[in-house]
C-alpha cells in the first residue's frame, strides 16, 4: 500500500528514516483492515493510532529542533502544520469510541496518505536544499 521511493527521499539520512517509520505504520493498518475474517482488531488498530501519535510527536520534534538550530526560514509555517496533523491524530482518537473498526482504520489510512502525499512530497522536501547547503545530510 505505501511504498517508500528513492524520490521520497529529503536527502537527510535520520528524517528519510522516520519517513519510512511512517510508512510501516500504514502499512501495519492497511494489512489489519484488509483481512477478511471477522476478528475484532479495533485493540489493534488503536494500538497504531496511539503508536502513530507518538512517532509524529517525535519525528517533528526531530524536525523542528533541526530548523531552529540552523535558522529555517519556513520554521513557523512547517511547524503550524505539524501542530494541525497532531490535532487530526487526537481527533481520530475521539471518534474512534463510537465508529467502527474498519472506518477507523480507513480513516488512518486515508490520514497517512494525505500526510505524505501534502507534507512529506510538499513541505518536508522544502528543507531539503536548505539543510544539505548546511552540511545537514
Ligand atoms: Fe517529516
Ligand atoms: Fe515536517
Amino acid at each position: 500500500m505505501f511504498k517508500w521511493k528513492e524520490n521520497f527521499s529529503v536527502n537527510v539520512k535520520k528524517l528519510d528514516e522516520q519517513h519510512k517509520e511512517i510508512f510501516n505504520i500504514g502499512n501495519f493498518v492497511y494489512d489489519l483492515i484488509s483481512m477478511k475474517d471477522d476478528i475484532d482488531r479495533f485493540d489493534e488498530i488503536m494500538q497504531a493510532l496511539n503508536k502513530l501519535r507518538n512517532y509524529a510527536k517525535y519525528h517533528f520534534e526531530t524536525e523542528e529542533k533541526l530548523m531552529l538550530e540552523h535558522g529555517y526560514p519556513k520554521y513557523e509555517e512547517h511547524k503550524h502544520q505539524h501542530d494541525s496533523f497532531i490535532a487530526k491524530i487526537n481527533s481520530l482518537d475521539e471518534d474512534a469510541i463510537d465508529e467502527d473498526q474498519r472506518k477507523v482504520g480507513l480513516d488512518l489510512i486515508m490520514f497517512i496518505a494525505n500526510w505524505i502525499e501534502q507534507h512529506i512530497l510538499r513541505t518536508d522536501m522544502e528543507y531539503k536544499e536548505f539543510f544539505n547547503k548546511k552540511g545537514v545530510y
